[in-house]
């Protein structure tokens, strides 16, 4: 019997995407920057159905990309061009198991988008903090699979510090369940880290048991303009002292960035009477008694007000402004939010997503301007990210009708001049969006051998026909 028929035995119609029209969505990536083929995505309903579909793949030798929103950066979640690839779509299993206010967790199947599981938390007078730009279509699992950080990474840590436990269905179609909710587990190696940022290439994520908090009651959020990056780095300090845990998200743009989305967002504006050349988007929140935006004494509102007029004092910004309300909070982060799809826009970006020594932030920028400029004479750097966390977004914009030759000129040398000097500070050349088919061949330059050997050996042990996502990350 053919792939496709015995798939339909086990999946059913409601399973099966065949229509090309109907399989576009899941064939090109969210940056528009890769498109595979397939014969066949295919949508279990649940972990039975997804254990069985690799079950079969695996007898078959047929690869599995597995997909959850495919809002992914780096072209992990597109089938190649050869049409040989299953794509498994995990949106189907959407389901909230269980949420347990007591214990703090939330047992979710993969396929949960990632804001229905915030949603679900607040449900229960509970938070769950994992918050990016794509929130309303990635997730989960791909979450969990990209081990993705976003804004408040800062406060509560990457994806891998919310996880408790995962289901996964392994290459072999066996079902590992370690949904554990605990928060010690002294058994031996922790198998679920294995799978945090893998990017599909050990298994299908199919449930997740994840870590919830207190739901903050006040916020207080303010725009900040700087004259230099050591500035804001340094006031990054200060917050931290002054705000301590407080401190939620500490996000960067340079005026070119905030000016990129001001030509190409409709409905924003500049928050700033005089644009400044780096703004920090800067967000403190709190538990425990509701205040307004103004805050109490000591409510996040007064505590953010008080330490930047330190900070002015101080000299390390030039102007500020704090929020007076929900709108105006909303239209500040609709700045910050709306740099990935003011890049699609504007042109052909060739991103990097980069992390370093938070110490060592502005001297690499200064150095990493001086080394793009003699590369790219007048290249526009669109550089933005996340601070709090020496993650930085320093993508250089190409024209939009910037020919496919060029780009892929223009991308290979920028990428060795950026990661090189990445390396030279001790950074990452992935801070946050994973290695996909975007960073696979580099991995190999940066990566020492002894790390690259590891890896290998971890996927040639777990998935020897070499089935799961192939052709990503390694
Ligand atoms: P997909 O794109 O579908 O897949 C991504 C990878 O995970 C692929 O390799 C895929 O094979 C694998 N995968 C997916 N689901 C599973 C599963 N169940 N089991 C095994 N493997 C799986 N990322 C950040 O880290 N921080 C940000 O701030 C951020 N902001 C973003 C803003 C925008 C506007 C957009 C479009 C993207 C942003 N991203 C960000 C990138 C992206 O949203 C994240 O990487 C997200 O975690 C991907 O989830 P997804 O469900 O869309 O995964
Ligand atoms: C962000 O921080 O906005 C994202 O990671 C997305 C991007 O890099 O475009
Ligand atoms: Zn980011």
């Amino acid at each position: 019997m053919p792939l496709l028929n015995k798939l339909h035995a086990l999946v059913g119609p409601a399973g099966l995407v065949i229509d090309a029209d109907a399989q576009a969505p899941y064939l090109t990536d969210w940056l528009g920057k890769w498109t595979g083929r397939t014969t066949v995505v295919v949508r279990p309903a649940n972990t039975a159905e997804t254990a069985a579909v690799v079950r079969l793949c695996s007898e078959t030798r047929t690869p599995i990309v597995t997909q959850g929103g495919n809002t992914g950066m780096s072209g992990g979640a597109t089938p190649d061009a050869s049409g040989a690839q299953v794509v498994l779509s995990t949106t189907r299993m959407n389901r909230v198991r269980a949420v347990d206010p007591v214990n703090n967790t939330l047992t979710l199947d993969a396929g949960v988008i990632l804001a229905n599981a915030q949603e679900a938390a607040r449900s229960v007078d509970r938070f769950f903090p994992l918050s990016l730009g794509a929130q309303g279509s990635c997730t989960v699992g791909g979450n969990v699979a990209t081990n993705a950080g976003g804004i408040a990474v800062l406060r509560y840590g990457n994806t891998r510090e919310l996880v408790l436990g995962l289901e996964v269905v392994l290459p072999d179609g066996r079902i590992w369940n370690g949904l554990r909710g605990l928060r010690k587990d002294n058994t031996g190696y922790d198998l679920k880290s294995l799978f945090i940022g893998s990017e599909g290439t050990l298994g299908v994520i199919t449930g997740v048991v994840l870590k919830l908090f207190p739901r903050p009651t006040s916020h207080a959020t303010a725009w900040v303009g700087a004259d230099s990056l050591e500035k804001l780095v340094e006031l990054l300090g200060l917050m931290r002292t002054r705000c301590g845990e407080r401190l939620t998200a500490f996000e960067m743009m340079t005026a070119p960035s905030l000016q990129l989305v001001l030509d190409q967002v409709t409905e924003t504006r500049a928050p700033l009477a005089t644009p400044a050349p780096f703004n920090a988007l800067i967000e403190l929140s709190d538990t425990g008694a509701a205040s307004d935006v103004h805050g109490e004494e000591s409510g996040p509102g007064a505590l953010l007000e008080s330490a930047l007029a330190e900070a002015m004092e101080a000299g390390l910004a030039n102007d500020a402004m704090l929020s007076a309300s929900e709108a105006q909070t909303m239209a500040l982060w609709k700045l910050r939010e709306g740099i990935s799809q003011a890049q699609v826009r504007a042109g052909k970006a060739i991103k990097h997503d980069i992390a370093l020594p938070i110490s060592s932030l502005a001297s690499f920028v200064a150095q990493a301007e001086k080394e793009v400029q003699a590369c790219l004479p007048g290249a526009s750097v669109i550089n933005f990210g996340h601070l709090g966390d020496g993650n930085l977004h320093y993508n250089v914009l190409l024209p939009a009708d910037t020919d496919h030759d060029t780009l892929k000129h223009r991308t290979h040398d920028l990428n060795a001049v950026v990661h090189q000097l990445v390396t030279n500070y001790g950074g990452s050349i992935s801070a946050e969006h994973g290695v996909g088919q975007l960073r696979r061949d580099e991995l190999r330059i940066y990566k020492s051998p002894v790390e690259m050997e590891l890896m290998l050996r971890i996927k040639q042990a777990m998935d020897p026909n070499q089935i799961m996502n192939p052709g990503k990350l390694l």
